[in-house]
């Protein structure tokens, strides 16, 4: 290595300690990420379409139930007519945007939650000469800001795409347009070309019974005493992740749960990231919002932290009432 090289990494730490400087002398600068933080991930930027939410057309409106969070999804005009007719051969330039925003209860009355702040933004732009390995599909996530968060561009939108490999009959597309109009509700027209409508989401979720060796010992403590069975979720998602993976995908081990009474839980191959749920033992019963009985769910998430932030993993913990499945 000349000195010019080794000077360079020297250089461009001591920008990250600058900008950190009134923290530098309390804690290691921590590692600068080079992908957050940007305008662009994957050439795409939210801010180019700040006005999606006037100018699109608004597709539907989904609520976890979870987090609490509400998210509304957007299509232009190329990607609208596409869906309307029930195609799913989209064109390039076709564009999906999604908002996540978090809700509050309302000081002025408090019988229903209100937006409270966007969370991110989300955007799937279809170009297939661009985007090969996505089925043509172009993704990108941005904070509240309209920045990056960080990590690879490129694996990232390969995780992206793992999840939304789930749906080949709506051309990847989750989202089914609602009308909100009056009768509701009203009977979802699902978009596909072999028209399968029956087939539920969970369905394509493949869970297997496992015991508990070869699981991450942080998995493995976590879960209620006495457990020695647990349901793991595979397939591509073990393999093909992010963080986000993890958050999305609770809502479907809560029910797997439920469903099982066994814990369930997707880990990553490498086994640093796993999202876990499984019935409070402690309390079990507990009242939905609606009035109706629901079961009280733990749901957790791990992320074993390596180099320099070992032993700082980030664990998250969430107890919420989820309805009793039929
Ligand atoms: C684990 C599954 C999963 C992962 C991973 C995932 N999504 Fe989605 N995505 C969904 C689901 C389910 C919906 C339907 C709307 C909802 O539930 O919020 C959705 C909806 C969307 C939409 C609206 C169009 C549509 O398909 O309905 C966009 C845009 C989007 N996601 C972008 C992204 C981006 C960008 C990433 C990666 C940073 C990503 N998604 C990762 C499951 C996933």
């Amino acid at each position: 290595m000349t000195f010019r090289h080794k000077l360079l990494p020297l250089a461009a730490a001591s920008l990250c300690v600058g900008l950190f400087a009134s923290l530098a002398f309390a804690e290691k600068p921590v590692p600068h990420d080079p992908y957050a933080g940007l305008d662009r991930m994957n050439g795409y930027s939210i801010k180019e379409f700040a006005d999606f939410t006037s100018k699109w057309t608004f597709i539907t409106v989904r609520y976890r139930k979870d987090t609490g969070e509400m998210r509304l999804t957007y299509a232009n005009d190329s990607a609208w007519r596409t869906l309307k007719e029930g195609n799913i051969d989209y064109p390039d330039g076709a564009m999906f945007a999604k908002i996540g925003l978090m809700t509050a209860d309302d000081p002025g009355f408090v019988s229903s939650l209100v937006p409270s702040g966007a969370k991110r933004y989300q955007l799937m732009v279809m170009d297939r000469a661009k985007n090969k390995d996505t089925d043509g599909w172009g993704y990108a996530v941005f904070d509240a800001n309209g920045t990056t968060f960080g990590d690879d561009p490129i694996e990232k939108q390969n995780a992206c795409h793992a999840c939304h490999k789930m749906v080949p009959e709506r051309g990847y597309v989750f989202s089914q347009p609602v009308k909100l109009n009056m009768g509701l509700p009203m009977k979802l027209k699902i978009n596909s070309k072999d028209d399968e409508p029956t087939k539920t989401l969970t369905s394509r979720l493949k869970f297997e019974t496992t015991k508990l060796d070869g699981l991450p010992e942080k998995l493995v403590k976590e879960l209620p005493a006495g457990a020695t069975q647990i349901r793991v979720l595979r397939g591509e998602l073990e393999k093909t992740n992010f963080q986000g993976t993890f958050g999305e995908i609770r809502p479907s081990l809560a029910m797997e749960s439920l469903k099982s009474d066994l814990p369930a839980a997707l880990v990553s191959e490498n086994k640093r990231f796993f999202s876990l749920a499984f019935k409070d033992p402690g309390k079990p019963a507990c009242e939905m919002p609606n009035g109706k009985k629901g079961v009280k769910m733990k749901v957790v998430y791990v992320e074993v932290q390596r180099g320099e932030k070992k032993n700082k993993d980030i664990i998250e913990n969430l107890s919420y009432c989820d309805a009793l499945s039929d």
